[in-house]
C-alpha cells in the first residue's frame, strides 16, 4: 500500500477533481479520478447497449474492455480499447447514466479492487470520488471532505460548461441537488464523510486558497517536523493510471522487490550496521550525499530507505540486459568527462516532483578508504530542486570491495550511516563551494566517528 494515501470526497461539483489534481502536483504525488472510471464503464455500457439495471453485464464490459487513464496537462484523459474517450465522459447521457454504475455493488467491488491496487504501487497518492475515506482506504491517513453550497457548485459547472443563463444555471442546481440523492442514498458506496475526515467548505474559496489549506492540513500532521511535503511548481509528468486487468508491474512495486533482492544479498554477505536511518524524510526532495567506497555503495545507501530513490551511473552502462536493468530501478544516465546538462535537467526535474536522489560527488570509488575533497557541481541541482540533504556515509565497503579487486570479500562488517538533514532553507544559503565544503568536512567526521567507535583507526585528514 502506497505511504501515504490522501483522499479527498464530496457532492458533485464541489471541485473535488481540480483540487485533488493541484494537491497531487504540489505533493510530487500520483493522482487517481475515481469518477472518471465510474465514467468510462458508463460510457462502455452504453456502447455495448446493456440492460443498466443487469450487474452482471456491466461487469462483463468493465472486464472485457481495455480502459486506460493518464493525467495529462492538468486533465484526466480517457481511452476504451485504444480509442479516446476524455470528451464524452463529461456528455450529459454519460453523467446521467452513471448513476447506474455507481449503484452496481459488484461493478463497485471491482472498481474498488482497482483503485487499491493502483495506489499500492504509488508511493503518495491523493484520491478523489465519494467512497474514498469509507469504502476504499479506510486506513487512509489524511480524508478531507469537500462541501459548498448548490448554488455555488451550480454556477461553477455552469462557468464551466458555457451554460450560463438563469435557467441553465436553475436546471443544473436541480441537477446536482438530485445526484447528491442518489449518491448519498445508494446502498453502496454512498457518499457520507469518513467519522475522522476534515471537511472543508470551499463556498466563496478560489482553488488556489483550497488547496493552500490541504496542503496546510497535511504538512501540520506529517510525523516529520522537518521534512515538509514538498511545495513544487506543477509538474507537467504523465502519470498511468491503468484500472483494467491488463495491469503493468507497477514500477514503485518492481523497485521496491528489486531492492528487497538486494538487500537479502548484502544482508547474505556483509554484516551490515545501519545508523540514523530516522534522518531521512519519507517525503519530498531529497539528496542524499554519499562517498563512495565501492560498487556496492548505491545498494548500500538505498536499501535501508523507506523511500525509493533515483541514481546515476555512467552512460556506457545503459546497453543490454544491464542498461534496462539499471534504467528499471530509477538510474539516470549521466556523460562522464563532461557537463551533462541533460542528466542535471533530469535530475532537478526529479526533485522538483519530490523524488529522492543519491548522489557521490567524490565522483569515482576512494582508492584508500579516505574520503576526497567534494566537487562542488552537486550544490546547483539541490538548490534548483529545492531538496534536503541528508549526509551518509558507507565504512568497511572499502575493505569488503576495493576498486583494485574483481570480486568483493564475503563476511565483513560494513556500517552505513545516515547523518542529521540539512534543509533545504539552509542548502538555499550557501553557495556551491562552502556547501562541498560542510559536507566533505561532515562525512569525514561522520566516518572517522563511526571508525573510532569500531576500534579502526581514524583517517588524517588534516
Ligand atoms: O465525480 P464525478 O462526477 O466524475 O463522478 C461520476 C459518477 O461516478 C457519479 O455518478 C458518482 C460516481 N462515483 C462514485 O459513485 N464513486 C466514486 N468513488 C466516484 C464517482
Amino acid at each position: 500500500m502506497a505511504n501515504l494515501i490522501i483522499t479527498i470526497d464530496g457532492p458533485a461539483a464541489s471541485g473535488k477533481s481540480t483540487v485533488a489534481r493541484l494537491l497531487a502536483e504540489r505533493l510530487g504525488a500520483s493522482f487517481l479520478d475515481t469518477g472518471a472510471m465510474y465514467r468510462a464503464v458508463t460510457l462502455a455500457a452504453m456502447q455495448a447497449d446493456v440492460n443498466m439495471n443487469d450487474q452482471d453485464q456491466l461487469l462483463d464490459v468493465l472486464e472485457k474492455r481495455k480502459f486506460q487513464f493518464a493525467a495529462k496537462n492538468n486533465k484526466t484523459t480517457v481511452s476504451i480499447d485504444g480509442a479516446d474517450v476524455t470528451e464524452q465522459l463529461r456528455l450529459p447521457e454519460v453523467t446521467a447514466n452513471a448513476k447506474y454504475i455507481a449503484s452496481a455493488a459488484k461493478v463497485r467491488e471491482k472498481l474498488v479492487e482497482m483503485q487499491r491496487q493502483f495506489a499500492a504501487g504509488e508511493e503518495t497518492i491523493v484520491t478523489e470520488g465519494r467512497d474514498q475515506g469509507t469504502v476504499a482506504f479506510p486506513d487512509a491517513r489524511f480524508k478531507i471532505y469537500l462541501i459548498a453550497q448548490a448554488s455555488e457548485r451550480a454556477r461553477r459547472r455552469a462557468i464551466d460548461e458555457g451554460r450560463t443563463s438563469p435557467n441553465e444555471i436553475e436546471q443544473i442546481q436541480k441537477d446536482i441537488e438530485e445526484r447528491d440523492a442518489g449518491d448519498q442514498n445508494r446502498a453502496v458506496g454512498p457518499l457520507t464523510p469518513a467519522a475522522d475526515a476534515v471537511v472543508v467548505d470551499t463556498t466563496g474559496s478560489s482553488v488556489e486558497e483550497v488547496v493552500d489549506k490541504l496542503l496546510k492540513i497535511v504538512n501540520d500532521k506529517l510525523p516529520i517536523t522537518n521534512h515538509q511535503l514538498p511545495v513544487t511548481s506543477p509538474s507537467t509528468s504523465l502519470r498511468m493510471v491503468s484500472p483494467s486487468n491488463h495491469y503493468k508491474l507497477p514500477k514503485m512495486r518492481w523497485f521496491r522487490f528489486a531492492r528487497g533482492l538486494c538487500k537479502i544479498f548484502c544482508l547474505t554477505f556483509f554484516k551490515l550496521h545501519p545508523e540514523g536511518r530516522e534522518n531521512v524524510p519519507y517525503h519530498g526532495p531529497l539528496v542524499l550525499i554519499c562517498n563512495h567506497q565501492s560498487f556496492l555503495d548505491p545498494v548500500l545507501c538505498g536499501i535501508f530507505v523507506k523511500r525509493p530513490l533515483h541514481f546515476l551511473a555512467r552512460s556506457t552502462l545503459f546497453r543490454g540486459l544491464l542498461g534496462r536493468l539499471i534504467t528499471s530501478v530509477n538510474t539516470i544516465p549521466v556523460r562522464r568527462d563532461e557537463a551533462d546538462l541533460t542528466a542535471m535537467r533530469v535530475v532537478i526535474s526529479k526533485l522538483k516532483q519530490g523524488h529522492g536522489v543519491c548522489l557521490f560527488p567524490e565522483g569515482t570509488r576512494t582508492r584508500d578508504g579516505k574520503i576526497t575533497a567534494f566537487k562542488p557541481g552537486f550544490g546547483l541541482l539541490c538548490r534548483r530542486g529545492g531538496a534536503d540533504i541528508v549526509p551518509v556515509i558507507i565504512d568497511g565497503a572499502f575493505e569488503a570491495w576495493p576498486r583494485h579487486k574483481k570480486l568483493f570479500s564475503p563476511g565483513s562488517r560494513i556500517d552505513i550511516r545516515y547523518g542529521k538533514v540539512i534543509s533545504a532553507a539552509e542548502v538555499k544559503k550557501m553557495d556551491d563551494r562552502k556547501l562541498a565544503e560542510l559536507l566533505t568536512e561532515t562525512l569525514r567526521k561522520m566516518q572517522n566517528d563511526c571508525r573510532v567507535e569500531q576500534g579502526k583507526k581514524p583517517f588524517d585528514y588534516k
